[in-house]
């Protein structure tokens, strides 16, 4: 089975071909950061516009990589949910058209479902169910992964996620759009008990999240020391927000897992890619006898093999998309 995905939801047109659901043929990602870097954060209609210039090259690329042809494919899975709307807007529309072309069926393909099947890509012997822990620049979810094709949230975050927090907290201290892989470097030379920051619970689900609490602690830290004139640490700072945000992400995990009664967790998402996250994750689920699975660090970002991926566990679930499908721009994993 030879699955081609296409993935264009935020600032990475990327396409990749899967074989038999776990074995990348190819995966061809291009980047719009250097561009979005000059304005601190995703410009969303730049984003449009790069996806639009880039998708046909992109695709092309992973099929001439992966030595396929458009008639070799069973299917073409695409991003539809959630994203940037006029991001998502471009690779439903440029798979349609592929699907049409060639007569091939349309996968629909929701992104968290995606940055799960990551898991799948890395670990040849990973089978549902489990619990994992989905951390990304828009989301942050603990998700009871029922089956290939079926999502049970059981916490989510009410505010920023914890790539936004990361991003904001560097973005305050000076480190360059997307700050979350500055702020891991600075805290290789920091002390991570440098610094008390605020660890808030979220009143009526404890499995939930909240991190917009931390991040005006520390912008309102570095406010206080410009004024007065004195200097924070930034490795210091680093540590400690890195080790906050990786303790959070880690109790509410073992939490949920304990109150659910699951002993095999998976993380997941842009976040995944944290050396303090994968390490705090990695030493709580040993601790407690459970079972642990990340993706690889190449695969924690955005990419196509993970829609390739879980596309191909969804055609073979029977989930297809007809002419109408469109994108949209928030969608619970509940609502799949
Ligand atoms: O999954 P992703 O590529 O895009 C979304 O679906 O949002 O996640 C991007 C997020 C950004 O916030 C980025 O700063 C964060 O993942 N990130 C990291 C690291 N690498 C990427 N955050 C902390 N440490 C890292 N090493
Ligand atoms: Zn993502």
């Amino acid at each position: 089975m030879l699955i081609l995905g296409i993935e264009s939801s935020c600032d990475e047109t990327a396409a990749s071909v899967v074989s038999d659901c776990r074995e990348i043929r190819s995966s061809v990602i291009s980047t719009q950061i250097e561009e979005h870097k000059k304005y601190g954060g995703v410009v969303p209609e730049i984003a449009s516009r790069r996806h639009c210039e880039n998708i046909l090259g992109v695709t092309r690329k992973a099929l001439d990589e992966a030595g396929v042809t458009l008639a070799d494919l069973d299917g073409v899975a695409v991003t539809y949910a959630p994203g940037l709307i006029g991001a998502l807007l471009v690779g439903v529309n440029f798979a349609k058209g592929l699907a049409m072309a060639s007569g091939k069926p349309l996968i629909p393909v929701h992104h968290i479902a995606g940055h799960i099947a990551t898991n799948y890509l890395s670990h040849a012997d990973l089978e549902p169910p489990y619990l994992c822990l989905v951390a990304s620049g828009g989301h942050s979810h603990i998700i009871e992964v029922l089956s290939y094709t079926q999502f049970r949230v059981v916490g989510r975050t009410r505010d920023d996620a914890a790539g936004e927090c990361f991003d904001k907290c560097a973005r305050a201290m000076g480190f360059p759009y997307p700050g979350g892989v500055h702020v891991d470097k600075a805290a290789q030379s920091g002390d991570p008990d440098a610094f008390k920051l605020p660890r808030p619970t979220v009143a009526g689900n404890e499995f939930d999240f909240s991190f917009s609490g931390l991040k005006t602690s520390v912008i309102n830290m570095l406010h206080n020391a410009e004024q007065k004139g004195t200097d924070i640490d930034r490795n210091d700072l680093s540590a400690s927000i890195q080790s906050t945000i990786s303790g959070i992400l880690t109790d509410h995990t073992m939490r949920a897992a304990e109150a659910l009664g699951y002993k095999k967790i998976a993380l997941a998402g842009g976040v995944s890619a944290n050396s303090g996250v994968r390490a705090a994750m990695s030493a709580a689920c040993q601790e407690r006898g459970y079972e642990f699975f990340m993706p690889e660090k190449s695969l924690c970002g955005d990419n196509g093999a993970m829609i390739a991926c879980q596309g191909s566990y969804n055609f073979l679930a029977g989930i297809r998309a007809d002419e109408s499908l469109n994108a949209i721009a928030t969608l619970s994993m509940d609502d799949i």
